[in-house]
């Protein structure tokens, strides 16, 4: 694939993150990719970031053919930059394609894209802990003309924005409402796909929730509005007596690269997990009796963000209790240094000094907790180069 660069004459200041929104500030350029069905993808460019002119009767606009994807490329310790398992995006948004009458993409194109561009906009690699290039690839249908119909013309775009933590509450834990009103997804619907219809109609319980000083909802499956999907825009796992327990993959939940990348992990690990359904009933059960070890949303925006209450119903269950930041008798630091320790520890597995390594079997002996077990783990999956691990799909830029 041919990608013209026209690079940008004005660069912009790179902002401190610290306090910053995600997904405020972008990078000085964006990619644009157009199709026709004679063409096919064609006139591939990267140009300086800008707004974007649309006919108004583009079909992304009035019927919502739009799909997205997420991705981060990370600042390693010796200054060079690897996004985390890009194949996987390249992969989903394809899926949401299928989905929604959208042109495919392939594969190899799509990485050619990703690393022409991070490789451009590399200085905007953030290195500060917890910081990254968060990458947002989308596509929508532009045909000009309002008849419902399958998509003919289409736009792909990527562009970037740096950030720190997707919650104003970092790495502590969040507070969630159990939605038993709106539902996110049907299964036969589009909830496996990142299609921005699903997110539209997710927002009002988002809002009814935050009116609560709740951060995000729980969602249940759409038919017995019994069982567990989702939390927000993220994947979820409960620990429950020894065992991790996601929802499966049942058509109506996103296939998260970070689930995927934590169950694998936790497999690794010899942490028994189970992809199955889970009730409402059986997770309040788990909590009154106290087997709920512990609780969180995983997903590439947010990481692995802890659960620290849920609220269905309007009774308040606290979760992560012996982890919260505040009153943690078993971690001294609390939870909101795992994203410090997560990062000192991978710098030092990659050194791997004599210092380091003491310092590391040190770290090791303390008594982890389990999300800090999965943080290191998903931080070795970043940084391991020597020896990669099968699940790793590591995509180095030079
Ligand atoms: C609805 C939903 N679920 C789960 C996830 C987590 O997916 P991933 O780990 O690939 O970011 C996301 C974020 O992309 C999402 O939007």
């Amino acid at each position: 694939m041919d990608i013209q660069i026209t690079k940008t004459t004005t660069p912009k200041e790179k902002p401190n993150l610290d306090g910053i929104a995600f997904g405020t500030v972008f990078t000085d350029h964006m990619f644009l990719m157009d199709y026709t069905p004679e063409k096919g993808w064609h006139d591939a460019r990267i140009v300086p970031f800008g707004p974007i002119s649309l006919h108004p009767a583009t079909t992304a606009l009035h019927y919502g053919a739009e799909i997205f994807e997420g991705l981060k490329a990370y600042r390693r310790p010796d200054g060079q930059v690897q996004m985390f398992r890009p194949i996987e995006n390249a992969r989903r948004m394809n899926s949401s394609a299928d989905r929604m009458c959208l042109p495919q993409i392939p594969e190899e194109d799509m990485l050619q894209i990703l690393n022409t561009f991070v490789k451009l906009e590399e200085s905007w690699v953030p290195s500060e802990p917890a910081t990254s290039l968060y990458l947002r690839p989308f596509m929508f249908g532009d045909d000009e003309h309002l008849g419902v119909h399958t998509v003919h013309h289409s736009v792909f775009m990527l562009i970037a924005s740096p950030v720190g933590s997707y919650y104003a509450e970092g790495i502590n834990p969040v507070k969630i409402m159990i939605e038993d009103q709106d539902v996110r997804a049907v299964k036969g619907g589009t909830g496996y796909t990142k299609c921005g219809g699903n997110y539209a109609a997710s927002t009002r319980a988002g809002e009814r929730a935050a009116q609560q000083g709740y951060s995000q909802v729980l969602w249940l499956d759409g038919v017995h509005r019994k069982y567990i999907e989702e939390v927000g825009a993220m994947n979820v796992m409960f620990k429950i007596d020894g065992t991790v327990v996601t929802p499966e993959l049942s058509g109506s939940i996103l296939p998260g690269i970070t689930r995927k990348s934590c169950v694998e992990v936790l497999k690794d690990m010899g942490i028994p997990v189970e992809e199955r359904l889970l009730s409402i009933d059986e997770l309040i059960d788990a909590m009154e009796t106290g087997r709920l070890e512990e609780a969180f949303g995983c997903g590439t925006a947010a990481v692995i963000s802890p659960i620290g209450e849920l609220c269905y119903k309007g009774k308040k269950y606290p979760v992560n209790g012996r982890f919260s930041s505040n009153n943690n008798p078993t971690h001294g630091k609390g939870l909101s240094h795992l994203d410090e320790d997560a990062v000192f520890f991978a710098r030092q597995a990659y050194t791997d000094t004599t210092k380091a390594k003491k310092r590391r079997e040190k770290e090791l002996n303390r008594q982890p907790t389990f999300l800090h077990s999965i943080y290191k783990g998903l931080f070795f999956q970043i940084i391991q180069e020597e020896k990669p691990l099968i699940y790793c799909f590591l995509f180095v830029l030079r």
